[in-house]
């Protein structure tokens, strides 16, 4: 069974993946203002990793992490289910720009869509 870091067609993909998401999210304002002083060449690279660790479903115990990385949002910018369900949306958008079969899109977002209790520090 091919992982699905492999089937999104691995790390040369992912990171093309993730540097349209966040053209996608930049260009979006319901959510590109939260990113206006955000380091985002620093972020993609930990965007990265954090996906390839998430599609390979290495990423047990990041819960914390998670929750620590986007307090500061919490608490500054109201970081609530609207946010969480745009950026779904741009990297959904970002997938379907890089050809990933549906399946694969569904698994993946699946697995994001699992962390938005811990993103919103629920
Ligand atoms: C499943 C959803 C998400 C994942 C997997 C994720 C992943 C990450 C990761 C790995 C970092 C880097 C943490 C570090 O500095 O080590 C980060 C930071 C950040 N994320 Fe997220 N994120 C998610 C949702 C969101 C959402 C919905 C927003 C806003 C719309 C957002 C905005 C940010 C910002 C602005 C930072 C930088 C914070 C800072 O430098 O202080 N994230 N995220």
């Amino acid at each position: 069974m091919p992982t699905l870091f492999d089937r999104l067609g691995g790390e040369e993909v992912i990171s093309k993946i993730i540097r349209d998401f966040y053209a996608i999210m930049l260009e979006d304002s319901r959510i590109n203002y939260i990113f206006k002083s955000v380091d985002i060449e620093a972020l993609q690279r930990k965007q990265a990793w954090f996906f390839t660790s998430l599609t390979l479903e290495k990423n047990k115990g990041t819960h914390d992490y998670m929750r620590r990385a986007h307090k500061n949002l919490v608490q500054q910018h109201g970081l609530n289910s609207i946010h969480f369900d745009a950026a779904i949306e741009c990297l959904k958008k970002a997938m379907q720009a890089n050809k990933i079969d549906p399946q694969s899109i569904s698994d993946t977002l699946a697995h994001a869509q699992a962390l938005e209790n811990f993103v919103l520090d629920r």
